[in-house]
């Protein structure tokens, strides 16, 4: 069975169980106590918590997805037999609909039934409760396993067995795990079934408390069900992986196993995450693009592969063109963001090919005993470094030739040895303070910036891409209200270099319709390269010009009404706002809405980015 096969017929299964097919939602998500989107119940989060209704907006109480995701935190361990950093989670979901019984007979069924997986579960592990916490073990699904037949099942503590958010406040429960052979008899976790049925806050007595409507939250990663069901002995033996990869997979004799499974790792990764509108650049989602790209050049440019430097990029480029064609079937957005891909990879990767070499050297400038110990620099490096490579040495690297920490890590441990990360993290992080300050400080006549959390950028490339989107989301405002009427009111903002996120009163979802009107109507006001230009003036002056605010800010008595259009008085957009923006629209390129959905009842959200 191929995987595409599986990607089906897990979502006609949910279907025929009455479940909603909803499409998986971006790697940028909406909920800010993450950084890129890790699980698939995190777009359902408000349908747990009793904040917006499923049987309105999917017509049903169960939904099903397949949810692309992140792990950052799995980064180190990429290489291994089933670890990865981009991946496909399949899941069902049910908001105060069904609950154990049914979902433990859903998930035996597909896995086991001739008709669908017809896979032999080796064992299943329940919650054995947790003293400390006050929570009970999970007899009833432990009954539940053991009237289905299963033999082997086991109890785990809270640690394994139970799933909700780390260090801040929502829905969680007590979760039961399925475990399947691969093809080296491993016993492999495939399927994590989370019963949310209460709600955690650290500053409340108890802290775990029962929810008023119970959940179900199920997640099976496909790359991992996929090896199963190919009876392979780890996920890049699957057809994920050999079919975009190829033979590419087969390396050089003598390279380690894991710098093959690392490319492909980081490609997938790099493909989905520009897809989905992330840029390179020194923070958060940024950086970690940045370090896909980067760490994808060195393991084709250094050690074993040692591609001479003029062909590394293309090789890199030769596998994404194969990804998007792969996934790009079921993943549209990965062919209509072809050119970004490809365009986004190549900058990043020229860039820092270039420096690659004086940074190595720069290596041997440093700790000159190594030096002899290298071979050739030109064709290929072989890198030493010394028992522990300082925070400084290591800091000054990542400054000036763009060695992230997974490249000094890998280089680190091809010669066995460490660097020093605390000290190198506080280096990272007050040089992001300081060129943070600066930036306040180049525009500190525009109060706005980088203190009202509105907008947020850590450099000057970052800044204009935000100035782009700031006056984006400024005409957006006033499109929406010309498509859907003046109802539409300003409900929240946020603006980071990957996307704009726009969040308004409106009671129902917008039509596909609506939406392509609203970001036509944008594009038409970009194409007109309108001048934007702001007029100071007192609060009730501004008022009166029907400039529109935001209800929830607090505006000094003295006002800026920022404008698009030749005056004032004749102009499109009128906003109250502290700036700044572009001066020209036409510099904002081209706008598009990339998701639109419900944040709470009667609050829709919009993100958009511009190219
Ligand atoms: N949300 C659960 C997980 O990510 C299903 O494992």
């Amino acid at each position: 069975m191929s995987s595409s096969e599986i990607r089906q017929k897990f979502l006609e299964f949910f279907k025929k169980r009455g479940h909603a097919v909803v499409p998986s939602s971006s790697l940028i998500p909406t909920d800010p106590s993450v950084l890129l989107t890790t699980a698939g119940m995190q777009q359902f989060k408000p349908y747990f918590v009793g904040k917006a209704d499923s049987l309105k907006d999917f017509g049903s109480k169960n939904t099903v997805s397949i949810q692309k995701c992140f792990r950052t935190s799995d980064i180190d361990e990429v290489g291994d037999e089933s670890h990865l950093t981009f991946f496909e989670m399949l899941g069902n979901f049910s908001f105060g609909g069904y609950f154990k019984e049914e979902a433990i007979k859903y998930a035996f069924d597909f896995i086991t039934s001739k008709d669908w997986m017809n896979l032999e579960i080796d064992y299943v592990t329940v919650f054995g409760g947790s003293k400390e916490e006050n929570l009970e073990p999970e007899e009833e699904s432990e009954k539940i396993w053991a009237d289905l037949g299963v033999k082997d099942i086991r109890k785990a503590g809270k640690n394994d067995n139970f799933w909700g958010p780390t260090g801040s406040e929502g829905p969680c429960g007590p979760t039961t795990e399925i475990y399947v052979k691969n093809a080296n008899g491993q016993s492999v976790e495939v399927w994590n079934i989370v019963f949310n049925q209460y709600y955690y806050d650290p500053n409340k007595n108890p802290k775990y408390a029962l929810m008023k409507s119970f959940g179900v939250d199920t997640g099976m990663g496909l790359e991992r069900l996929t090896m199963v069901v190919q009876n392979k002995k780890n996920i890049f033996e699957t057809d994920l992986f050999t079919k975009p990869f190829g033979v590419m997979l087969i390396t050089p004799s003598g390279t380690r196993v894991e710098t093959p499974r690392i490319i492909a790792d980081h490609i997938r990764g790099l493909v989905f995450l520009v897809a989905d509108g992330v840029r390179p650049s020194n923070k958060d989602t940024g950086y970690i693009l940045r370090r896909l790209i980067r760490r994808v050049v060195i393991q084709l440019g250094v050690g074993k592969y040692g591609l001479p430097k003029n062909q590394v990029v293309s090789s890199a480029l030769k596998r994404i063109e194969a990804v998007v064609e792969f996934y790009g079937d079921f993943y549209q957005e990965l062919k209509t963001n072809y050119k970004n891909i490809i365009d986004v990879f190549t900058e990043e990767s020229e860039k820092f090919n270039k420096t690659l070499e004086n940074g190595l050297r720069e290596f041997y400038n440093r700790y000159p005993q190594l030096k002899a110990q290298t071979p050739s620099l030109d064709r290929k490096y072989q890198v030493h470094i010394p028992q522990k490579i300082s925070g400084q040495d290591a800091f000054d690297l990542h400054q000036s030739y763009g060695f992230t920490i997974d490249i000094l890590r890998d280089l680190a441990r091809d010669g066995m040895h460490v660097i020093d990360e605390k000290s190198f993290d506080e280096l990272f992080k007050k040089h992001q303070e300081i060129s943070r300050a600066g930036m306040e400080k180049k525009f500190g006549g525009h109060g706005l910036i980088l203190n009202t959390g509105e907008l947020k950028a850590g450099n000057e490339e970052e800044m204009n891409k935000v100035l782009r989107l700031h006056t984006a989301t400024h005409l957006l405002q006033q499109a929406l209200r010309e498509v859907l009427g003046p109802e539409v009111k300003q409900a929240g903002s946020d603006i980071t270099p990957e996307r704009t996120r726009f969040d308004f009163s409106f009671p129902r979802k917008l039509t596909p319709e609506e939406i392509k009107k609203v970001e036509d109507l944008v594009n038409v006001k970009i194409k007109e390269d309108l001048p934007v230009n702001f007029k100071e003036m007192s609060k009730n002056e501004a008022e009166k010009t029907g400039a529109l605010y935001f209800f929830k800010e607090k505006y000094p008595d003295k006002v800026k009404v920022y404008y698009v259009g030749k005056s004032l008085e004749s102009a499109w957009s009128k906003e109250f706002c502290g700036g700044p923006h572009v001066k020209r629209t036409g510099e904002i390129g081209h706008f598009k809405i990339s998701k639109e959905e419900a944040v709470g009842a009667g609050t829709r959200r919009i993100r958009g980015v511009v190219g």
